[in-house]
């Protein structure tokens, strides 16, 4: 089967390359999926860069989430049938034809949610329905967040209309301002606006009661400042791979907590069934069309050079796929 690998971390142009590999049989407990659908997401990149917190063993196959069709079953594996659709949680190595995973990682998908959708919810959309739970945000409460036109921020938007809290989006684009409002976003600023801050605090008198940053360098630090007393931030990415620059004294007059999120974290201290539970609600979600992640292109297999180079691109208006 052919599997993008990487041998070495780098540039993925440079180092990923399309190989063939033998068709992995599933030990007991083990499925063998037949891939549909990857997103291209950042972490993908990341990992491949050597700079994510997952490491592979080299050479990898390259990939973290993806929608498959189950092929083959291992010995003892029971509630799955061959030809079913199903989501590897914790995956590594779904940018090839096919993929082994253990039984026990596996969701099933419903039937009428679409392959481009389910493909990519248990990176993005998942991680926007758990901080968004942790924040415990309430009717009327103010979220604000920081790159809030990528997949995370736009579930967000769409959270904030399901739970009925308030969103206000900050973009380093001015044209992605329209665009978040009428995805329903009750507020959204440009950062390249010298009086972005002044807005914020005009739109939302007393402060957030919570933020989540994915961007860090100062933008992330100003978010700080934006917050009401007792108010949290999530960190969940580094998009401008410079460090957070907290300002203390801020953190210590807001008594303001600032902390990690980190999905793969929450897979591991999760119990089965609050894993269960939030897939099971976040999957009906998107089936119902209350979320939905939009797709700006998909690619085969063997034009990977050409999705890659297109995930990389700034200003999309959502997910590269692999197809
Ligand atoms: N911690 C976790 O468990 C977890 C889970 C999922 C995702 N993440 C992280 O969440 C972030 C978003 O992922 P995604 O897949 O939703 O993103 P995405 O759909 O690929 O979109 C990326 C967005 O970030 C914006 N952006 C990129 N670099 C920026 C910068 N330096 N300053 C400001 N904005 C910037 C882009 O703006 P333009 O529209 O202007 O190009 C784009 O809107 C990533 O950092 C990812 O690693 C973390």
């Amino acid at each position: 089967m052919k599997a993008l690998r990487f041998h070495e971390p780098g540039d993925p142009l440079a180092v990923l390359r399309l190989e063939e590999v033998p068709l992995p049989e599933p030990g007991p407990g083990e499925v063998r999926l037949r891939m549909v659908a990857r997103p291209i997401n950042p972490s993908d990149l990341l990992q491949v860069q050597g700079v994510y917190g997952r490491k592979p063993t080299l050479p990898a196959t390259a990939g973290l989430e993806g929608l498959g069709v189950i092929e083959a079953l291992g010995d003892g594996v029971t509630g799955w049938a061959i030809g079913q659709r199903a989501l590897p949680m914790g995956a590594q190595g779904t940018w090839a034809e096919a993929l082994l995973t253990p039984a026990s990682n596996l969701y099933p998908v419903p039937d009428n949610l679409a392959e481009d959708q389910a493909a990519q919810a248990v990176v993005n959309p998942l991680t926007a329905w758990l901080m968004a739970d942790q924040l415990g945000l309430g009717p009327g409460q103010w979220l604000i967040q920081s790159a809030a036109a990528s997949a995370v921020g736009k579930v967000l938007i769409q959270l904030g209309h399901l739970r009925g809290f308030k969103t206000l989006g900050l973009v380093r684009r001015p044209e992605a301002v329209q665009e978040l409002l009428d995805l329903g976003a009750d507020a959204v600023l440009c950062t390249d606006d010298p009086n972005w801050m002044k807005q914020v605090a005009e739109c939302v008198p007393g402060g957030a009661h919570a933020a989540v940053d994915a961007v860090g360098g100062s933008l992330g630090g100003e978010m700080v400042k934006l917050l009401r007393p007792g108010a949290t931030m999530l960190v969940y990415g580094a998009l401008s791979m410079e460090p957070l620059q907290l300002p203390g004294g801020q953190l210590i007059f807001r008594t303001a907590t600032v902390r990690g999120f980190w999905l793969t974290d929450w897979k591991k201290r999760a119990t089965p069934s609050e894993r269960e539970k939030a897939m099971v609600d976040l999957l009906a979600a998107m089936t119902s069309g209350h979320l939905v992640v939009p797709v700006e292109a998909s690619y085969p297999l063997d034009h990977w050079r050409d999705a890659v180079a297109h995930a990389q691109r700034t200003g999309r208006s959502g997910k590269v796929l692999i197809r």
